[in-house]
């Protein structure tokens, strides 16, 4: 059965689709349906930002056809998980959970126990791109592993 699974942040130009882009390629052999959206409606209908597009596309994932959209309530219908990268994320997705939804609600660095990180920091502020990127890769492979069903909570 496809496994339906949103990426959110902020701004939808950075970090969620990064996860998506990375994801995408990393689980190219999973049944998944992979979209990501922002909690602000700040750049609606934007490519990702240029230098995270730019450090994507150095490690071979391109982002350039995606748009930024912004969250919202029915998400919780069209998915069947939803990944915060931040707990403000999460506050703001949780505050939009329709009554009766138990879609699950995740942040992304839960499934990289190892990096020892509880967000994704936000590059757009940090301007570490690479940062963000080996966090999503790490990310990336424990998420793949949970869907896959392996007992181990990392793939290296
Ligand atoms: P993102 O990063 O949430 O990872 O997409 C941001 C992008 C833009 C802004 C903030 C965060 N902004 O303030 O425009």
């Amino acid at each position: 059965m496809t496994m339906r699974i949103l990426f959110v942040c902020l701004g939808n130009i950075c970090r969620s689709p990064s996860a998506e882009g990375v994801f995408a390629t990393l689980a190219a052999d999973l049944d998944v349906e992979l979209d990501s959206a922002g909690t602000s409606d700040w750049h609606v209908g934007e490519p990702p930002y240029d230098p995270m597009q730019k450090a994507a596309r150095a490690r071979g994932y391109d982002l350039s056809r995606l748009r930024a959209r912004q969250f919202s309530a029915v998400d919780f219908d069209r998915f069947d998980l939803i990944i915060g990268m931040d707990a403000d994320n999460l506050a703001r997705i949780e505050a939009l959970r329709p009554a009766g939804s138990d879609t699950t609600v995740a942040v992304f660095t839960d499934y990289a126990p190892e990096a020892g990180y509880d967000h994704v920091p936000d590059p757009y502020y940090t301007r570490d791109f690479d940062q963000t990127l080996d966090l999503v890769e790490q990310a990336s492979r424990g998420l793949i592993a949970t869907l896959s069903g392996q007992t181990e909570p990392q793939l290296q």
